[in-house]
This record gives C-alpha cells, structure tokens and sequence, in this order.
C-alpha cells in the first residue's frame, strides 16, 4: 500500500511525464531564457551559462548580485553553491518542498532541494548509493544544508507509521548531536566541533527506513579550555539555563554559569543568537524519543555536571608541594553523580600510581600534574559519553531488515578554520578539509579530465591546483607531519613540542607550504613566533602554535584515571571505561593517526558512491546578513575550485555511462534495439541516439562510455524513458492479464463442458427412464383399450379406472350451466351410461330445485301464465316462440289512461287488465283505435270515455286466432238479440298476453280456438262475415274482393 505522501509524489510524478517531452524542452528553455532575460537584476542560475566564464570578477558578480536579491543558491551544472544569508528566507516550506518534489534541475530555480530530490530520484532509478558532500568553511552553512536536506527528505520520502519513527528519530539525532558536538566559536555561533557522516537508507520504494551517524575526532580539549568569545559544547549551558529545578538541585547545579570554571573562560557564557533555554527543551524531548531511558537520561546529565563539577576542584600544594584539595565539596558531587566513592576519586586526581616490579606504589602529583589529571579526565569523560551517545542514536536508527537498502551519505564536516592562535584541532580540522577537497579534485577535475583522454574525447585540459602536495606534507609515511608527530610522541626521551617543531624543520623545512620563524625570511618571520609553524592550506595559511601538540596526540589519562573511572555506578560511565580496554603498557594510537585512518576509511566509503556537491560560501566574517565582502568571498571561490569546476563543465559533458549501461536502460526506446540488441553495445546506443535525433554537438562516443553534453538531453531521454515504461509496463501488464484470463476461461471452459456432458448423459438416462414407462403405459392403456368391454379384469381395470375417472374429471368441468343448457350432458363411455343416467338426473333436479328456490312469488306467477300460454299455443301458433321471451306486464294502459267516467261506470268490477287493439268495423273492416278491458265480470271495448261494447264473461263463446303471425282475434260472442252488436274483430300486439290474462281470468280453458285458413264470424246476429289469414310476403290487412278481411303475415317475423 502507498502511503498519501508516496502516492502524492507518485502522482505529481506521474503528472509531469504526462507533459509532453516537447513542451518540457520549451520549459526549460524559457527557463533558461528567463534567467538570461533578467540577467541584470538576478544574475545567472547556472554558471555553466555565463558568457564570460573564465573570469574570477564576473563570477563573483554574479553570486553577489543573486546574493542582494536573497537568492542563494546558483549551480555549476549539478553542483550547487550557496552562499550563506545569515538571516531567515522564506524558501523552506512545504510549499516550495512540493514544488521541488520529482523536477528536473533548471525546470525551476536552484534550491538545495532539487539537489536533494535529484540524488533521491537517481537512486531510485538506478538503484545505487548516494552520498552529497557539504564543503566549505566554518560558518558558511554546511550543517544548515545537510539539515535542510534531512528535512525535505522528512517530508518527501513516502511515509508510514513505522517510517515516521525512523523519519522522527532521523530528524531528532541532529539537536541532540548539535548540543553535544556543536559550540560558538569566533567563526560560527553554532560551530560543529566534530565531523559527521550520515547515511539515510531507504528502502526499495524510497522511505527512509533508517540511518547510521560516523562521528570523527570532537574537539575535546573545549571541555576544559575555551579561547576568548568562544564557549563550550551547548549542553552544558543548556543545562544549567534551562534546567528544571528538580534537576539542578539533584545534580548540585547553580543556575549560574559563571560559577562554573569551565563555562567562562571564553568570557562570553551568554550569546544574543543563542536560547539555551529552549533548546535545551528540543534537547530534553529529542532525548527521550532517539530512544533514550528515564535512567540513560539521568546518568547522561549526571556526567554533564560532573565534567562542571570537576572544572570547580582546585588543589594546593601541600608543604612538600604535593597537591591537595581545597574544597571538598565539589569532589564529593562528582563521587555521588559518577558514583565513584570519594576517596578513590581523590586519590586519582592526586596521585599517579607506579608499578614498581610487583608492588604498586602511588605517587603524589605536583598541582599542576593534578590539574592536568583532573582536565584530562573531563576530557576523556565527555569524549567518550559523546561516543556513547551516537552509539545509542545508531542504534534506534538501526533498520533490522536485511533487505537491500540504498543509501544517501550527508557528509557535514567542521569547515576549515583559522583563528589567531591554532592549534592541534584546527591542525586536523584543516587537514580534514584538505582531505575532502583532494577527494573533490579526484572525483570531478583530475578523474573527469583523465577519463575524456582514456576514452579518447578530444580534451583541452583545464589546470588547476592539486592540493595533494598539500595532504602529502601532512600525511605522507615517514616524511609527513603526522609521522613526525607520533614518532616525537612515542620515542623515548624528553619529546616536547618544541622538539617536535625543529623536527619538522629538519625533515620537512624545504617544503614550499611549510614555514617556521627558524625558516622565513626576513618579512615572513615577522609574522611568526618562535613556537609557531606555517602551512599553506589550499584555502590559505594556517599558523599553527606547536604548544600542546604532542600531549593532545598523545591523550594520555593517567593509567590509575581509567581504573578509578572502571569503578563508577554511572552506567554509562561503566560502559565507555570497559575492563576489557588494555592498559598503557601497550600504547593506543596516537589521535592523529587515529583521526587519520578515519578519514581514509569514509574516503573509502565515498568512493563508492555517486556524488553531488553543496560548495557553501560565507559572505562576511562578521556573521552579517546582506554583507557581501568580495575579498573573503573571492578567496573561497577561488580555494573551493569553483572556476577551475566550472570550466570543465563548461567544455565537458554533464554525464557519462558505459554503453552497456546505457542501452540497456534507454534500448525499450527505439524498436531496433528493443527487446534485445544484437550487435555490440557501443553500436546499439550508436543506433539508440540516432533513433532519440540527439544532435552531434549533444554528445561523444568514448571508447567505453557516452558522454552526454547538457543534462537536459539527457532528462529529455530520461523523461522519454519513463513514459515508454509506463507503455511497456502496461503492455506486458496486459498481455499477463490476458495470458491469465485465457487461462482462467480455458480452465472455465474445460469445467463447463464436463459439467455440460454429466448433465446431458443424466437427461438422456432420465429420458429413456421415462420412455420406457411411457412405454409400459401407452401399452397398457391399448391393452385396456382392447379389453375395454370385457368384464373387468387386471388387463383393463386401470384403464377403465382411468375412463372413469377422465369422464368424470370432464363432466365435472363441463356440466351444463343452466337447466335450459341440459341437453349439452357429456356423453359417457359405455360403462358409464347407467352412472351418467342417474347423475344427470341428480344433477337436473338439483339444477331445477336450485332455479326454483332462487326464483319470487311474482316471478313465479309470470311462469305459471307463460306455462298456461304455452299449453295454450305451443305449437299451434306459428309466432308463438317469439312471444316466449317477452315478460307479461299486469297490465298495458295504466289506469289514468283510462277515461274516469268509464272507470266509474266499471270499477265495482275489478279492473284486472287493460291493454290497446285495434278494432276492425264490422262493416268496411275500418281500423279504429280501442282500448280493451277485462274485468271479474266482462270484457269491454272502450272508446275515450264510451264503453263502446261489453261482452259479459258468460255470453263469451270463445276466441278465435290464426296459426299464423298475425296479431288478431276475433272475440265470439252470443248473440240472440238482433240489435246486439256482433263478435269483435282485433288486432293486439300483445295477442299472447292479453289472451293468457283473459283464459285466467274466464277460467275457460278450451275457449281459445287456433284455427287455420278462415274464420266465421258475427257481423250481427244472423249476419256473418270472414276473416281470412294467409301467409305472404308482407303483413297487410285488406278487404278482399270476396268482402273478407284479408289478413296477410309474414312467415318468420312477428311484430
Ligand atoms: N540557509 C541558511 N539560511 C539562514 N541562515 C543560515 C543558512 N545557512 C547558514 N545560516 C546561518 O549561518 C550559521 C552557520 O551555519 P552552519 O552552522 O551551517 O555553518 P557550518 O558551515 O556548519 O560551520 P562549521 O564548519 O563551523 O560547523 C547558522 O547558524 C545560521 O545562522
Ligand atoms: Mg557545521
């Protein structure tokens, strides 16, 4: 899983391949074209550009100008100068670390970040160690940059909760160092006093996973001695300002630093620049979290005070000029704080002890060889608690993993340093510095120059100055001042600086940097004392003091000092006094050559890894912001190589690769050399940058390398690369993708198909299971079928169950709805008539109950007329049926159509029903409009309000209708009186109905006569007349020819 800082760095990085490489090239131009356009007002970024770059002035012009504008940093190609502003500028934030995070150099302003993202992403890419080499000298900013190194690689670095541990311990090693290693000198407030290589290690996806600190020769002799406006190491006024009271009391502490010796004899324990108080609370809390216990803690300032406590003992000489103590006091906070009981503590600072054959004999110091045990012992005590220190910050840095990790070195040396009385610290201070520049000199001017003539580029050496004679002088074997030194140290006989001195006149004095006042000339000697000696440093002349020299290399503790320290309770004390150590019989090596060996082991180190350079200058001596003294600063960029730097970068090539190294990272872009190349190396990458366009000018072909001119060709390529490997990535990405899914969906396939064919072969088996009892059924049920009028047996006894129950099964669904519909009763199969019989009637009767129950009274006295209208003309008359479905009203006229006046006249008779005819005239036959009324009594003919004839019930000899579709009948009556009127001739479209009430309410039932062809008739008593009914093509009723009524109806249609 990327952490949120991985993947913002991976997605900004992402963002910036995704910029077109063209547009990227315009970038930079405009870039460069920028800074030339405001040449004037900002100088130049890179000095590569500058027009006029062999001249010293317009160098320093330059970094002046740029110095005004607060603009620090300015490069020779890759290598960054910064000059020191002694004042805080506003480009360190986050924003600007973001800014800086994964660009090019040139894409944006110089800045020490881009140097350090540079050197991260290079190791990234290339998967080697890094170390970036801070030079300069004291004062100039060294431990700054490697700070701010250390802080954008705190925030640029992917991060995870472990990572953050290292990140924080990584960061806080630097306060706790700086406050036991770093002290105010003359040249810089916070001057390093010891020398300090760091390694960050990161892991395989860049976070920094851990650290390792080589720490070189602290300047012990501070402890005990400080030169005037000068202090000691920070911890011990941190402590003493800003310590709790708690503490102080417990350490025997006064919150008072001049009352300590150790602390004043600089005269300036208090400095303007420096808040011991609150660093003192960074120190206290950095402590804790490097990983430091409450009892590490403890016993740690306990050494501190006792080193102060030490300062205060003062001796006296006894009579016989013995020293002795004065104030017992401070001894006794000393024995309590070390743990050390006081008379031993005493005796060792008092006297030597001797071992005399197999006795030991103690002997008494003289005071001054007592102050000397006593400044010894604080010395040895401090400089091996700081040992211990970056001992225990190494091992909370210490990554335990053994994966391969690559490294990036922070090298932050104590700069070169002259003072008005040097001595043996700057003597190996500067001989440090020298040692660094030789390896700058081999590293770029001499190994840069001599690789273009072995690879056979056509080369214009630049001259400069090798300071190896320099380092010879101090170094060499046997001839050198080291060798001279130790060989004074360890020779028998009374060695003393001074004899140490005209040693090196003797051995050494025709050397052209070495100088002595025995040596100089005239106008020299002036300038030297008798003890002094001279050596011309490749940054400038160093007058040395011999005094001190030998017994500083020396460093000799008193034998019985270490065996009083071996038996302190102080934990840590215990463990940088080990038993194990050996004894002075046998002489450690001297400082020097200690101090020496070292320096060869981190060249060593150096060596194999890629370098990059911070070459930092400092603008004035007086610590000034915006003071830019062109002498001082002249001198530097004359003795740090810069132009000499310059000029071979100028005419050389910012880059080189051996060709295999070269095709085999940039060959997946140009397809003749992708995915492998054939022929050999030097031709593929021949054939690679023919490919890529790179101009002639761009760059040379060495016998085994390429030589890239500018970086942005290169970063061009590089950006190329990137992109193409992102392609390539998602190419092989997709094809193992699809590799896998074919795979995948060939296994799925294989699966499906096996599946498929158990599922089939199971189907076909289910089949033919069913078949074959589909089979055994249809078998039986022919057999069955044959047998089927046979008595039952089992060949048919199933299949007639099954007719059976399938008749039954049918009739259930299909039995008849309505008792009309009974007709429609299922047919059943021969062994089913009988069953079939009896269920139809079960079934009709139920039907027929069910109707008749559902049916009402009036409903019921409809069907009962129906039922007599039936008997009456079923059959007889032929629009009978069409009458059927026309329900019977109880009457036809309601009774206010009726006239009042007949109404009066017949009422006590019932009015029973009444319905509209037509009456046709006895004589002519003409149609008139009546109403026919039958009462209980009579039936009358009724014409508005004159009841035109009545025909009692009783005289009625019965009525007369046709078999035909007409509507008439003739209504007989008897007739014995002449004057009475005759039978009635009707017509009533409601014939069924009005002759089924009159049957009803007669109670005649033969009195309704249907008759075919012609009917008689009384016109009058003893008159008679005929209708005669015939079936035609229309109903029409007419008078014939024959003086009958003629009544003609249609066959089908009834009205
Ligand atoms: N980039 C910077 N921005 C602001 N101030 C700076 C910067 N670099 C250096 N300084 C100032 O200069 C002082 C000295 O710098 P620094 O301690 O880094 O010098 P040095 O080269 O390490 O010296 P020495 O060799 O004595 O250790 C710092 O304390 C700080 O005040
Ligand atoms: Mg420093």
């Amino acid at each position: 899983m990327f952490s949120s800082v991985q993947k913002r760095y991976l997605e900004a990085r992402t963002l910036r391949i995704l910029v077109s490489l063209e547009e990227r090239c315009n970038r930079i131009l405009r870039n460069m074209e920028a800074s030339l356009t405001a040449r004037d007002r900002v100088g130049i970024q890179d000095f590569v550009l500058l027009d006029t770059y062999t001249s010293e002035t317009a160098c320093l012009d330059n970094l002046r100008k740029r110095f005004h504008e607060n603009l620090i940093y300015t490069y020779i190609g890759t290598l960054l100068v910064s000059v020191n502003p002694y004042k805080e500028l506003d480009i360190y934030s986050k924003k600007q670390m973001d800014t800086y995070m994964g660009v090019n150099f040139f894409e944006l302003p110089p800045h020490i970040y881009a140097l350090a993202d540079n050197a991260f992403r290079t190791m990234m890419s290339e998967f080697n160690n890094h170390f970036i080499l801070i030079s300069g000298e004291s004062g100039a900013g060294k431990t700054e940059a490697s700070k701010k190194i250390l802080q954008f690689y705190a925030v640029s670095c992917p991060s995870t909760k472990v990572l953050n541990n290292v990140r924080d311990r990584l960061l806080l090693s630097n306060p706790v160092l700086e406050a036991f290693g770093n002290a105010k000198t003359l040249k810089n407030d916070n001057s390093s006093r010891f020398g300090k290589y760091m390694d960050i290690q990161f892991d395989h996806q860049g976070g920094a996973v851990g650290g390792h600190i080589l720490s070189y020769l602290l300047e012990k002799s501070r402890v005990v001695h400080q030169n005037h406006g000068e202090r000691n190491f920070h911890i011990f006024y941190q402590l003493v300002e800003g310590g709790e009271e708690d503490l102080l009391r417990w350490l025997g502490l006064e919150r008072n630093c001049k009352h300590y010796r150790y602390l004043v004899q600089g005269n300036c324990a208090k400095v303007s620049s420096i808040n011991d108080k609150s660093d003192w609370k960074t120190v206290r809390k950095a402590l804790s979290v490097i990983d430091l216990s409450e009892s590490d803690i403890e016993n740690l300032f306990g050494i501190i005070a006792s080193v102060l406590h030490m300062g205060n003992i003062k001796f006296e000489a006894d009579a016989r000029g013995y020293a002795m103590l004065n104030n017992n006091q401070e001894m006794q906070w000393v024995s309590k704080l070390l743990g050390i009981p006081n008379q031993v503590l005493q005796q060792g600072l008092t006297h030597r002890k001797i071992e005399a054959k197999s006795e030991e004999v103690f002997s008494p110091f003289s005071v001054d060889h007592a102050v000397y045990a006593r400044d010894a012992l604080a010395k040895a005590i401090y400089g091996r608690t700081f040992s211990w220190l970056v001992n225990k910050i190494n091992e909370s840095l210490a990554n335990m993993d053994s994966s391969r990790k690559t490294v990036i070195g922070l090298l932050d040396i104590y700069g070169f340093e002259v003072f008005s009385v040097n001595s043996f610290e700057q003597f190996c201070i500067n001989y440090c510095n020298e040692k660094l520049q030789q390896l700058f000199i081999e590293l770029t001017l001499k190994s840069e120059q001599e690789e273009y003539e072995m690879e056979g580029i056509e080369w214009e050496p630049v001259p400069y100055f090798n300071n190896k004679i320099i380092c010879d002088l101090v170094e060499e074997k046997f001839r050198g001042i080291i060798s001279l030194l130790d060989e004074e140290c360890l020779r028998p006989g009374e060695a003393t600086d001074l004899t140490f001195l005209e040693k090196m006149e003797d051995k050494i004095g025709g050397h052209p940097h070495f100088v002595t006042h025995k040596l100089a000339d005239q106008k020299t000697r002036k300038t030297l004392k008798r003890g002094d000696f001279r050596l011309l440093h490749y940054a400038g002349e160093v007058t040395y003091c011999v005094v001190g020299f030998l017994d500083k290399n020396n460093d000799l503790l008193y034998r019985n000092g270490k065996e009083v320290m071996r038996q302190s309770k102080n934990a840590i004390i215990k463990h940088c006094f080990p038993s194990t150590e050996p004894d002075s019989k046998r002489r450690p090596e001297t400082v020097v050559t200690q101090f020496k060996n070292s320096l060869v082991g981190l060249t060593e180190i150096l060596m194999m890894k890629e370098p990059w350079y911070v070459r930092c200058i400092k603008p004035n001596e007086a610590k000034q912001p915006g003071h830019f003294d062109d002498v001082l600063v002249r001198h530097q960029v004359k003795y740090l190589g810069l132009m000499e730097h310059l000029r071979v970068r100028r005419a050389g090539f910012a880059y080189r690769r051996k060709y295999e190294i070269f095709l085999q990272r940039y060959k997946p872009l140009c397809p003749d050399t992708w995915p492998n190349w054939k022929g050999t190396a030097a031709e593929g990458v021949r054939c690679l940058i023919k490919h890529l366009g790179y101009k002639s000018d761009e760059y040379k072909m060495g016998r085994t390398k390429i030589f890239i001119r500018h970086p942005r060709t290169l970063f061009a390529t590089e950006d190329a690369f990137q992109v193409c490997k992102h392609k390539l990535a998602t190419r092989i990405q997709a094809k193992y993708k699809g590799y896998k899914v074919k795979g995948d969906y060939l296994k799925q396939r294989e699966a499906a198909t096996k599946i498929e064919t158990c599922w089939r072969g199971m189907m076909a088996r289910r089949e033919r299971q069913r078949r074959a009892w589909a089979v055994k059924v249809i078998k039986k049920f022919i057999k069955g079928f044959m047998n089927r009028h046979q008595p039952a047996c089992t060949d048919n006894s199933e299949y007639l169950t099954f007719v059976r129950h399938s008749y039954l099964t049918r009739l259930k669904e299909n039995l008849p709805k309505t008792i009309l519909e009974k007709d429609s009763w299922l047919t059943p199969p021969p062994i089913l008539q009988e069953v079939s019989q009896v269920l139809k009637k079960i079934y009709i009767r139920h039907m027929v109950r069910k109707y008749v129950r559902g049916i009402t009274p009036q409903r019921k006295a409809q069907l009962l007329l129906k039922a007599q209208t039936s008997a009456l003309f079923k059959g007889k008359k032929e629009n009978y049926p069409f009458s059927v479905c026309r329900p019977f009203a109880d009457t036809r006229i309601c009774a206010e159509d009726i006239s009042i006046k007949v109404l009066q006249m017949i009422q006590h008779e019932k009015v029973k029903y009444s319905v509209p005819v037509v009456k046709y005239d006895r004589n002519g036959f003409r149609p008139r409009l009546r109403q026919l009324i039958f009462t209980q009594e009579a039936a009358y003919l009724v014409e508005e309000a004159k009841i035109k004839q009545r025909i009692d019930y009783s005289s009625l000899k019965g009525v007369s209708v046709s078999n035909l579709s007409d509507n008439f009948l003739i209504l007989h009556v008897t007739c014995d009186d002449s004057k009475q009127k005759g039978d009635l001739v009707l017509q009533c479209d409601f014939l069924f109905e009005a002759l089924t009430k009159l049957s009803v309410i007669v109670n005649k039932q033969n009195c309704i006569h249907v008759v075919q062809g012609s009917v008689r008739f009384d016109i009058q008593p003893g008159r008679e007349g005929f209708v005669d009914f015939k079936s035609g093509q229309e109903s029409m009723v007419y008078r014939a020819k024959n003086g009958h009524l003629m009544v003609e109806s249609t066959k089908t249609k009834s009205r």
